[in-house]
């Protein structure tokens, strides 16, 4: 378990951090058919909530955390990797307006560092809630890139839609959830001046940028909105490649 004062990555202690990882775990393998033999990405694998958790399962198989803040990275990769050496964790100098100010690399530039084809399950949770239009679709397309082509992809977001909506700008979403204002049609964020803070997406501009790219998303919905019959506190979107 990383520190109190580590923990930058949603979780504000050691049992939710760890209740966390377990409860997408679970997602992992029910919902997306995870296999302990697979060769996982995590975009943004932040301060380990997931890594930690996979350790108990990824038998065989591989994990490559990659994030933008170096502090996390570096617990990470002294922490884990000596006790599971085939979790390796990267460094990647990406922009982001609130959790890297002084990246090197736009978003909308990076190439993971990820063969074609290579991944077999790619995790991207609660990090594209932190990234603007543009740089979603470029790491879609990055997606599409690394991942296998019987890959699975699990994503994470604020999805809106004109119920979502509706009970977000009348204040029946979540107490939790983020205060986001008015949709441009696209995106809405909670604070204009960091808008990579909290941002949520019209899902029909995410499942559309999927197809696009070759992805076809499935959606489960989340309770942040106020949406009953739900799975986690964020909307799910798990994506598989078209058939070709
Ligand atoms: C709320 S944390 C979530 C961390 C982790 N995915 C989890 O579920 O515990 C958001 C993470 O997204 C990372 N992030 C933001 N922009 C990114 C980008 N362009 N590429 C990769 N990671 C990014 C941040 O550095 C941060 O670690």
């Amino acid at each position: 378990m990383p520190t109190r004062s580590m923990m930058y990555g949603g979780s504000p202690s050691p049992t939710t951090f760890r209740n966390n990882g377990r409860e997408y775990l679970e997602y992992f393998i029910n919902v997306a058919g995870l296999r302990p033999t697979d060769c996982v990405v995590d975009i943004g694998s932040g301060d380990g909530r997931k890594a930690v958790a996979l350790t108990r399962y990824l038998t065989t198989g591989t994990y490559l955390g990659l994030d933008p803040v170096k502090v996390g990275i570096e617990w990470c990769a002294k922490t884990i990797t000596p006790r599971f050496p085939h979790f390796k964790f990267k460094h990647i100098d990406v922009f982001n307006g609130q959790y890297n100010p002084g990246g090197s690399i736009r978003p909308c530039d990076t190439r993971l560092p990820v063969a074609d084809a290579e991944a077999d399950f790619v995790i991207v949770t609660s990090v594209f809630t932190h990234m603007l239009p543009n740089d979603v679709d470029h790491y879609l397309s990055e997606i599409a890139r690394i991942l296998s082509r019987d890959g699975c992809t699990f994503t994470s977001w604020f999805l809106l839609t004109p119920a979502a909506a509706h009970r977000v700008a009348h204040g029946t979403a979540a107490s939790s959830a983020p205060r986001f204002g008015t949709s441009n049609g696209t995106f809405a964020v909670e604070n204009p001046a960091v808008p990579e803070q909290a941002i949520a997406y019209e899902e029909s501009w995410v499942t559309a940028r999927c197809r696009e790219h070759g992805l076809i998303p499935r959606v489960d919905r989340g309770w942040w909105s106020g949406a009953a019959e739900t799975t986690g506190y964020q909307d799910h979107v798990i994506l598989s490649r078209a058939a070709q």
